[in-house]
Order: structure tokens, then sequence, then C-alpha cells
């Protein structure tokens, strides 16, 4: 299966798509935990996108897009991929159906995940990601046992530089502005469903995997 997930900053994309690549056994291509691997690991390609991803705005489209035809050139990616945070506007939905026809292929489901903005402030001002494994956890909604130690490495749990409430309120604009108009452009596509992303984490991924049932 070669899908995408949309949805707002803090809609749970990351949740969901880690599990979901999982249980569909494709890998999850999630840009953000790309930039963010390289920012920390000091690369050519994390110096060029730390000032944008700080302030909330979008990582230039050049950049982004060389990143992600790469990522999607790799061996394990030939055969489906589950992509989060990618595309983010409407010129890099484009380049991924031209990078797609040149192989080939074709998307065969968006997947939108639907919350209001408000459940966003109180999901992305609580999350804590570990350093070590990227992994993604919240204060009230998903507590580490032990506090600021990842469940599932035992690494050092942190807050993103992006998770300040500022922040946050920039990166809805941004989503709003850039993003959004997604959901018409897959529309038009017929690739699009949607589905509610409030309720546990659990109820998401069962309205997730029914609606992209079949898609493949
Ligand atoms: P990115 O990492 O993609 O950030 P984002 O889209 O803002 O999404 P988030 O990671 O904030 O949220 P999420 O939807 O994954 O939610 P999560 O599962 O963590 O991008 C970061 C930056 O990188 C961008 O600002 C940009 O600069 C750059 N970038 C990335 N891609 C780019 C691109 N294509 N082009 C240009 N620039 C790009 O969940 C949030 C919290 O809620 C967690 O604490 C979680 O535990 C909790 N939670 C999840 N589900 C539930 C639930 N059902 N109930 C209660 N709590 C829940
Ligand atoms: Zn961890």
């Amino acid at each position: 299966m070669r899908a995408v997930l949309v949805g707002p900053p803090g809609a749970g994309k990351g949740t969901q798509a880690q599990i979901l690549a999982s249980e569909l056994s494709i890998p999850k291509v999630s840009t953000g935990d790309i930039f963010r691997a390289n920012v920390s690991g000091g690369t050519e390609l994390g110096k060029q996108a730390k000032a944008f991803m700080d302030r909330g705005d979008l990582v230039p489209d050049e950049v982004t897009n060389a990143m992600v035809r790469d990522r999607l050139a790799e061996k394990d990616a030939q055969n489906g991929f589950l992509l989060d945070g990618f595309p983010r506007n409407v010129a890099q939905a484009e380049t991924l159906n031209k990078m797609l026809q040149e192989m080939g292929r074709s998307l065969d489901v968006v997947l939108e995940l639907k919350v209001d903005e408000e459940e966003v402030v109180r999901r992305l001002s609580g999350r804590r990601t570990c350093r070590s494994c990227g992994h993604v956890q919240h204060v009230v909604y998903n507590p580490p046992a032990t506090e600021g130690v990842c469940d599932s490495c035992g690494g050092e749990l942190f807050q993103r530089d992006d998770d300040r409430e500022e922040t946050i309120r920039h990166r809805l604009d941004v989503y709003r502005e850039q993003t959004a108009p997604l959901v018409s452009f897959y529309e038009k596509e017929g690739i699009l469903v949607a589905i509610t992303a409030t309720g546990t984490v659990e109820e998401v991924t069962e309205r997730a995997l029914a609606a992209l049932k079949g898609k493949d």
C-alpha cells in the first residue's frame, strides 16, 4: 500500500503512523523525524532545516522533495510506504505524483485525521519525545511509567522546541494556509478518506484500519 497521512500538527499522525506501518508491514516515512534526526546529528541537511523548524515554518520544497525522493528510492519502500508529514502543500503533492509516475506507481489512499484546534494545543503542549528513539508520549494522555523516561527504550524524554504555545499557533496557521488545501486536492483525485482522530489511540487506530481496508 502507498498511503499518506494528512492532518494538523498534533492530530496523532506520528503516533498512528508507527502503529499502522507495523500493522500493514510497510515502512513509515516521516519527514519531521528525518529532519529532527539530521538536526541532532548536525548534518548539512539538519543545518538547512533547523531555523525553519524552530519557527514552525515549512522547510523549503527543494530540500524536502530531494530528501523524500532519496528515501522512497530505498529498497524497503519499493512495495509500499506510509508517508507522515509529506506532502505538506500542493506543490509537494504534485512533485510526489510525478516521482511516483516516474517509478510507474501511484498513491493508493490519503487518510485525513480530523481534530479541532483546542485539542491540538492540549496534545502538543503536553507532548514529550524520546531523545534516543523518537517515541512520542504525553504527560496526561500517555504518561511514561517513570517521569521523563521513555517507555519504549528508557531514553530521556524532552519537549520539542516547536511545541511552545506561540509556535504551536503559528504551525496551525501554516497548516490552514498551506497544508489544508491538500484535502480538496486529493478529494478531486478520488483517493481521500477522513476519520475523526479524537478518542483513545486504540480507537483511532481501529477507525484508520477500517478506512484503509481494501485500498491497496
Ligand atoms: P512534523 O514532525 O511533521 O510535525 P507536525 O505535522 O507538526 O506533526 P506533529 O509531529 O507535531 O504531530 P503528530 O500529528 O505527528 O502528532 P503526535 O502523534 O506526535 O514536522 C515538524 C517540522 O518539520 C515542520 O514544522 C517543518 O518545519 C518540518 N517539516 C516536516 N515535514 C515537512 C515537509 N513535508 N515540508 C516542509 N517542512 C517539513 O501526537 C501529538 C501528541 O498527542 C503526543 O503527545 C501524543 O502522545 C498525543 N496523542 C496522540 N494521539 C492521541 C489520542 N488519540 N488521544 C490523546 N493524545 C494523543
Ligand atoms: Zn525511546
